[in-house]
């Protein structure tokens, strides 16, 4: 038997819907559907799926997203909501979609599909023509004696006090189209070869709009300017804070990180992190801002045939958590 991989319309919805609900448990598929594959500003999703007889077997998609790449603006696309159902799986269903993905790239005018995908995703993204071009490392900082281990309150409250920054950046809730976002924006891209466009518009969609409001955004201001923008999500029941994103003006990465400390501290959180590029971390020199990196997942990056090999570059990228996850946990 083999199977027939098209490209999904809009009589196929209800199927897309279906499948998510399988690939994501308890997510509100129809709201996903409609901010993540319809209302995304930078173009609605394109979406594959595979069908054997009739029965739809899987699906995968590509979310538009505005790359800013040496200076200028280009169409990219994260890679994202790959599933294929279990009884059609290891068959290479995984591998044709992805291969069906790469021969529209040039029709549609994306330079490249990139991601950190899930271990299952990794061997059929390769077959599909996607290279591993680096890693995302995952960065951690305590905030609290409990995460180095001291167990007395009385240390614990010592340790605490010791380990926030005092005279740093605070953080102001971000508001729909935030002017300061795109001033923000306008500074830090003069020192982002590679990444996703991260202004109001963007930081709008994806985190004011997300249906899941789990990953609320922050304008960062320093002497009543704003110097980042960054949004955080509660994890592990309050014990861990997770930088999702961060963006900041030149010269402000620490700072910044040194505002959202003081911020994470003033609650229970043991921890924060963020994960960037291991590369990019490094260059950063995260340890200077207390940070620790560990644990690390595979960086992918399709580009057509003959494509732009920029994108394949891993000095270039500047990834965070703005292009993974897209708000999966509800
Ligand atoms: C990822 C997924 C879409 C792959 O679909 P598929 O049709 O089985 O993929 P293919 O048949 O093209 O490729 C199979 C290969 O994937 C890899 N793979 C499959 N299951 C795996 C697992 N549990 N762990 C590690 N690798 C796995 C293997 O390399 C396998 O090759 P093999 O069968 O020769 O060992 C499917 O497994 C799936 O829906 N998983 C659950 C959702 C998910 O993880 N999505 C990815 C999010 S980034």
């Amino acid at each position: 038997m083999s199977f027939e991989v098209r490209a999904a319309s809009e009589a196929d919805r209800p199927e897309v819907v279906e499948l998510i609900r399988e690939m994501i448990p308890g997510v509100d598929a129809n709201a996903r559907v409609t901010w993540l594959y319809e209302r995304n500003p930078a173009g609605r999703a394109l979406t594959w799926i595979a069908i054997e007889n009739g029965e739809v077997a899987g699906c995968t998609s590509f979310f538009p997203f505005r790359l800013w790449l040496d200076r200028e603006e280009v169409l990219g696309a994260l890679g994202g909501d790959g599933y294929v159902r279990p009884k059609f799986r290891r068959r290479g269903v995984g591998g044709l979609l992805h291969d069906a993905s790469r021969r529209a790239m040039m029709d549609h005018g994306i330079g490249c599909m990139y991601g950190a995908p899930g271990a299952m995703n990794l061997t059929p993204l390769k077959h599909g023509g996607s290279r591993e071009v680096g890693h995302v490392a995952r960065w951690v900082r305590p905030l609290r004696g409990a995460a180095i281990g001291l167990r007395s309150s009385l240390i614990d409250r010592l340790v605490r006090g010791i380990l926030r920054p005092r005279f740093v950046p605070y953080l102001e809730p971000m508001v729909r189209g935030d002017a300061r976002i795109d001033e923000v924006w306008r500074k830090a891209s003069a020192s982002i070869r590679l990444g996703a466009i991260r202004d109001a518009t963007f930081y709008t969609w994806r985190f004011i709009d997300a249906p899941a409001h789990r990953e609320p955004p922050f304008v960062i201001m320093h002497q009543g300017q704003p110097i980042g923008a960054c949004a955080l999500e509660i994890m592990n029941g309050g014990k861990e804070i997770r930088i999702v994103d961060l963006v900041t003006i030149p010269g402000a990465w620490n700072s910044s990180l040194a505002g959202i400390s003081r911020h994470a501290a003033e609650t229970e959180a043991h921890t924060i992190d963020i994960k960037l590029m291991a590369i990019d971390g490094r260059v950063r020199q995260m340890w200077r801002a207390g940070f620790t990196e560990r644990d690390s997942k595979p960086f992918l990056v399709m580009v057509p045939k003959d494509g732009d090999r920029r994108f394949l570059d891993p000095q270039r990228w500047f990834y965070c958590g703005a292009d993974s996850d897209l708000d999966s946990l509800e």
